[in-house]
């Protein structure tokens, strides 16, 4: 992706203060999505993360993830595949609890939508501490497929989820644009 790229992209998320709750800086990417030639940017810069990587299937993460991941599998010519919050996919699914910073949460894949021989790119708006990803890796695996990598478009870097992936990615590479 070019530096004029990378400002575009960068100048179309909006900070919002105090969002979801006091004392949190919220990255909106709606504006980004508003602006077809900056979501147009990112999508194809996604699909190239895929095809240097030799991506086979695309999942996408409940909710902004699926918003980046659909078109990003059209583009590149990849099936998309939901990893939806716990209860909401209808057919036989792989369940993975993971810890959040107060609690648990849990996310879901159909089964039968991944198997051997599939090499899967994860794709999300934000890495915040990681945890979402992190599951998301085990649920792949536990498919029976293998990970690609992980692309997504921000990094919250002082959250420490690159550091907390990293053992499960083992050697596969996570792309922040
Ligand atoms: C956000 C974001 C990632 C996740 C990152 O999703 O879109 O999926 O949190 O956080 P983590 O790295 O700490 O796991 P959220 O659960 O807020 O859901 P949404 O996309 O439905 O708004």
């Amino acid at each position: 992706m070019t530096e004029g790229m990378r400002e575009l992209l960068l100048s179309r998320i909006r900070d919002v203060s105090d969002y979801p709750q006091p004392g949190v800086m919220f990255k909106d990417i709606t504006p980004l999505l508003a602006d077809p030639a900056a979501f147009t940017a990112l999508t194809d810069a996604l699909a190239g993360v895929c095809a240097r990587h030799g991506a086979t299937k695309v999942v996408g993460l409940e909710a902004r993830g699926f918003i980046l991941a659909a078109p990003v599998a059209v583009r590149a010519g990849l099936g998309f595949i939901p990893v939806r919050k716990a209860g909401k996919l209808p057919g036989a699914t792989l369940s993975q609890a993971y810890e959040l910073e107060y609690g648990t949460a849990e996310i879901e894949i159909h089964a039968e939508d991944l198997g051997g021989g599939d090499r899967v790119m994860v794709i999300d708006d934000v890495l915040a501490t990681g945890g979402t990803a992190e599951a998301s890796l085990e649920l792949i695996r536990r498919a029976g497929a293998e990970v690609a990598g992980v692309a997504i478009l921000m990094e919250l870097g002082f959250l420490g989820g690159r550091a907390r992936l990293e053992p499960a990615l083992q050697g596969a590479p996570l792309e922040a644009l």
